[in-house]
């Protein structure tokens, strides 16, 4: 099978196209992927700068859609389903997988392969983080770093359907202003200046909640535009900086730095990926939550679609087509 291969440490440009041997299905439900999600920790897995490090050579690739091949018996999807998947955190980006059961959730009818292949990963993290971790309660306000990018855009698409009546999402650039308008923003801020846009926004109040992929010297004006009771939901740092608290300014406005590993918490709460995927399938199947609009690449592009992460340059979720 055709595969994105890693080889060497050297960043998205050393990523190849390479044919490699098919997993071995025993036990596992064996995919044929039509597409797969490219998200920032394959940037990072790149060049060996994530926690997570598979020995070399290895596929990049945490989620795919496709259509299952052969599954257990005793499995709740069967060959011909149209699936999406979670590898845990590599090998998606490859023509087949094989997979867990427990790892594989039905693709509502409505959504593409495409679109498929850009909602685990994020949707479940975001949920995990306003819901689980955020206590995103009925009416609050939203505020979302990074929201032109992929864990931005699914905050901006979820966020309203878990309870948020306003979500501020928070760009660096007026283009990418206009993605994160289309995934579902109330209002958009550039992230220069972002604190006083904010604080004129909310008429001084603040914010209920800030997710923040992002981390970097923005954090401290995160916390400031915190209303109070409000909580700042550290999701990521592609800002490179891994930001420290003050935690004076916590015990002065009564506000929450809350830190949301969803990975971890799925290992340690069995059953829990299975509970969110029956809250988040309706959504999706329904409507009620926009699927993803990806900006898709060819499998041949790998290494141009994991660079635009690193480089800034991507608008929305990126996704790879194999099929
Ligand atoms: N906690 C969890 O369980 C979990 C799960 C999945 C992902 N993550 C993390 O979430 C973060 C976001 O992932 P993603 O896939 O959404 O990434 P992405 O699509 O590349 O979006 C990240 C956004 O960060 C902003 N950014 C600011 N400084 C940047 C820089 N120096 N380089 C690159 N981007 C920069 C960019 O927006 P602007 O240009 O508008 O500033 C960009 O749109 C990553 O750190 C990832 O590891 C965490």
């Amino acid at each position: 099978m055709r595969a994105a291969l890693i080889t060497r440490l050297d960043g998205p440009d050393a990523v190849q196209v390479a044919d490699v041997d098919e997993p071995a299905g025993d036990d596992a439900v064996v995919i044929d992927v039509h597409a797969a999600g490219v998200a920032f920790p394959d940037a990072l897995l790149t060049r060996g700068l994530y926690q997570y490090k598979p020995e070399l050579p290895f596929s990049p690739g945490a989620e795919i859609a496709g259509v299952v091949r052969s599954a257990p018996a005793d499995a709740h999807v069967a060959a011909g389903d149209r699936v999406l998947g979670l590898t845990m955190l590599s090998g998606g980006m490859a023509e087949v997988v094989a997979l867990p059961a427990d790892r594989v959730f039905k693709l509502p009818d409505a959504v593409s392969f495409e679109a498929g292949a850009g909602i685990l990963f994020n949707d479940l993290t975001v949920q995990f983080a306003l819901r689980t971790r955020g206590r995103l309660a009925q009416g609050e306000t939203v505020l979302v770093h990074g929201a032109a990018g992929g864990i931005g855009t699914s905050a901006l698409r979820l966020a309203p359907a878990l309870g948020a009546s306003r979500t501020i999402a928070v760009v660096s650039t007026e283009e990418k202003a206009e993605i994160a308008r289309s995934a579902g923003a109330s209002d958009v801020v550039l992230a220069d200046g972002f604190r006083d846009a904010v604080k004129e926004l909310t008429g001084g109040r603040g914010v209920d909640i800030v997710l923040d992929p992002v981390g970097g010297d923005r954090f401290t004006d995160s916390l400031r535009s915190l209303a109070v009771g409000g909580r700042l939901l550290v999701v990521g740092f592609t800002g490179g900086e891994i930001p420290t608290v003050k935690v004076n300014r916590l015990l002065l406005n009564n506000v929450d730095v809350v830190g949301a590993g969803w990975g971890a918490w799925s290992f340690s709460h069995p059953g829990y990926l299975a509970e969110q995927w029956a809250e988040l399938e309706p959504l999706l199947a329904s409507g009620a939550v926009a699927a993803p609009q990806p900006e898709v690449y060819p499998l041949e592009q790998a290494a141009e679609a994991i660079a635009s992460l690193e480089n800034r340059t991507a608008k929305g979720k990126v996704v790879l087509k194999l099929r």
